[in-house]
């Protein structure tokens, strides 16, 4: 891991392997762990960029909002700080495929292609943004855990629940750790976010759509929509997963992951 400086402050980043870059933003509200098993797989071959985001894992706090703007100028501003000089894929799960899609509207020129796992374009209904409101709440006044408590159930397929209680837990104390005022502002962020649904079928570059089949926060069939709104869009499956599907089930999401790679490589 590295710490990398940027004009909104300090960065923890891994940053390993050489060759095209991949750029991996976590969900909310969680750090670049969640990606270890696709780190392991993909840097090599790849150069593999994953951050923790303002107000996660060891990157520094921002309080108040943290918009997904604010987040896809930081991701921009990292490349710089890295030396990055070729277009990045940018793949992100949940929270981090709203800031892919910010990403896009923003800096497109950087990009060459999207992966969106377990995520969605549509902004928030009235009723999530009373609930973001709420838990933001909440949070600052009892912690993470009741973040842990609420989101944890919904975050998994019932077999992960049942039979990998290792990767559970490990989330459960990412999450534990989390600064409370971190998801406090990225919990205002996301309300805050714009709706990209009319804007997929302007995204030019190819994008490699993920779900689990058993997502209850990101459905599929909102994925397949999405997938179908996209001039170049393909919808990978992923069976006995659910809203964290490259956890879950990293084999296969992997598998489709490095298949997409390799396909815009020979293009
Ligand atoms: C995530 O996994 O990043 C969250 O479920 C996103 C959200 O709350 O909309």
């Amino acid at each position: 891991m590295r710490r990398v400086q940027i004009p909104s402050g300090e960065r923890h980043v891994l940053d390993s392997g050489s060759g095209p870059p991949i750029v991996l933003v976590h969900g909310f509200p969680l750090d670049h762990s969640m990606w270890n098993a696709q780190v392991k797989e993909l840097a090599g071959p790849f150069r593999v960029i994953a951050p923790d985001l303002c107000g996660f894992g060891e990157s520094p706090v921002q309080t108040g909002t943290v918009s997904m703007a604010r987040h896809a100028q930081d991701l921009s501003d990292l490349l710089v700080a890295l030396e990055v000089d070729q277009p990045i894929t940018l793949c992100g799960l949940s929270m981090g495929g709203y800031i892919a899609l910010e990403f896009w509207h923003h800096f497109r020129h950087q990009l060459a292609a999207l992966i969106l796992c377990d995520t969605r374009a549509a902004a928030d209904t009235v009723e999530v943004l009373d609930r973001r409101f709420r838990m933001a709440d909440i949070v600052l006044e009892h912690g993470t855990t009741a973040v842990s408590d609420a989101m944890i159930p919904q975050l998994f397929a019932p077999r992960t629940l049942e039979e990998h209680p290792l990767i559970v837990d490990q989330l459960r104390q990412v999450i534990a750790r989390a600064d409370p005022e971190g998801v406090a502002a990225a919990l205002r962020g996301m309300a805050a976010r714009r709706d990209m649904t009319g804007r997929l079928s302007e995204i030019e570059q190819p994008v490699l759509l993920i779900v689990g089949a058993e997502d209850a926060i990101t459905p599929v069939e909102e994925m397949r929509s999405m997938a179908a709104a996209l001039p170049a869009g393909r919808l990978s499956v992923i069976a006995d997963a659910g809203h964290m599907a490259p956890m879950e089930r990293p084999e296969e999401v992997n598998a489709a992951i490095v298949e997409f790679l390799e396909s815009q490589q020979d293009r």
